[in-house]
């Protein structure tokens, strides 16, 4: 039951904030870790469902999330029920910044969450999930604080065939889907320039997930070009949808070709190149 309120409230894709932790290290709990650090550590990776799979609570106390739904801040009803979207947190900054107020202060505060939460890394998310939304973030929410980072991506279904989006890319990307790419990461290292909040990258992939129009030699070409540029800007990332490239049940990599939505894909040499190219690890 409480589980579920925390998905509703922390798995939220648009607005979630991402609890940090090192279960093993116990010496991370009496040394802090900085940001500058922690996107080193955080490197490049997998999205995993951590969430969805262990139980959170152990660690958190569930009074952060009743909290939250007291204030009727945490629950996004956009869409149930044919419910307009004009309030969702995604529309709203205002509503987003009262909202993450309000959870990262009854997450610092000792009374509620116990001692090492002062110094544990929280991670805003963009208002808007791009680049884009980020300045929207008020900046008394992160000012003078030094344990907090902030979330953004785009491209987390892939680049598309619509030339009139963000994340349009075909052919090598020559011309304009390189420079989609060249604006949406200059945007988040831009809000880094200006305000010294750094920044994760918690979700791509090179598949068109939502129309297969993407073929292969253009998701190579879309990832290798984004992986250097990512690599570039120094910002650590996640890669969506593991099952894509490896046999959960069977615990092996894929070497077959796969279909996704009607677009054969060598996942496996996708994902060579994303390898060949991504920042080794220290
Ligand atoms: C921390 O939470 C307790 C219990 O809800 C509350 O009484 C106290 O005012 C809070 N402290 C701060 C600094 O918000
Ligand atoms: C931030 O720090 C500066 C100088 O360290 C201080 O003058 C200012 O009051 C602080 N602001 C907040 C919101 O804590
Ligand atoms: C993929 O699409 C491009 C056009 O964007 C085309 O030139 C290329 O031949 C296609 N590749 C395959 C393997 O179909
Ligand atoms: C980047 O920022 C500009 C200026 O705010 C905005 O017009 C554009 O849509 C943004 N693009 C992306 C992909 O974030
Ligand atoms: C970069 O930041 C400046 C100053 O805030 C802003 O005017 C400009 O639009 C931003 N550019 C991009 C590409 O985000
Ligand atoms: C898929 O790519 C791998 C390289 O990772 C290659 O060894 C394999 O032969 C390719 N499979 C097909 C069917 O092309």
């Amino acid at each position: 039951m409480e589980e579920k309120i925390l998905s509703t409230v922390i798995l939220l894709p648009l607005f979630f904030l991402l609890l940090v932790e090192f279960e093993t290290e116990a010496k991370a709990i009496d040394l802090p870790i900085s940001p500058k650090k922690y996107q080193d550590m955080i490197h490049t990776g997998f999205n995993t469902n951590w969430f969805k799979r262990k139980n959170p609570m152990r660690h958190y106390s569930e009074q952060i999330i009743k909290d939250v739904r007291d204030k009727e801040l945490g629950i996004d009803e956009c869409k149930k029920d044919g419910k307009p979207c004009k309030h969702s947190l995604r529309k709203r900054p205002d509503k987003y910044n009262r909202w993450t107020r309000a959870v990262v202060n009854a997450i610092r505060n000792k009374t509620l969450t116990g001692s090492n939460n002062a110094k544990r890394i929280l991670f805003l998310s963009s208002p808007e999930k791009t680049a884009v939304g980020l300045p929207k973030i008020d900046p008394e929410i992160y000012r003078n604080a030094s344990y907090l980072m902030a979330e953004w991506h785009i491209y987390a279904s892939g680049p598309v065939k619509k030339p009139t989006s963000l994340k349009y890319w075909t052919g090598n990307g020559d011309g304009v889907g390189k420079e989609n790419v060249r604006i949406a990461i200059k945007n988040g290292t831009n809000f880094t320039e200006n305000t010294g909040l750094l920044t994760y990258f918690a979700e791509w992939m090179p598949q068109d997930n939502n129309g297969g129009k993407i073929n292969e030699s253009e998701a190579i070409y879309f990832t290798r070009f984004f992986v250097k540029e990512i690599r570039k800007a120094k910002i650590p990332w996640s890669l969506n949808s593991l099952e894509k490239y490896y046999i959960m049940g069977k615990g092996k990599w894929r070497r077959r070709p796969l279909t996704i939505e009607g677009q054969q894909l060598n996942m496996s040499k996708i994902l060579d190149n994303i390898i060949e190219l991504m920042p080794k690890r220290p």
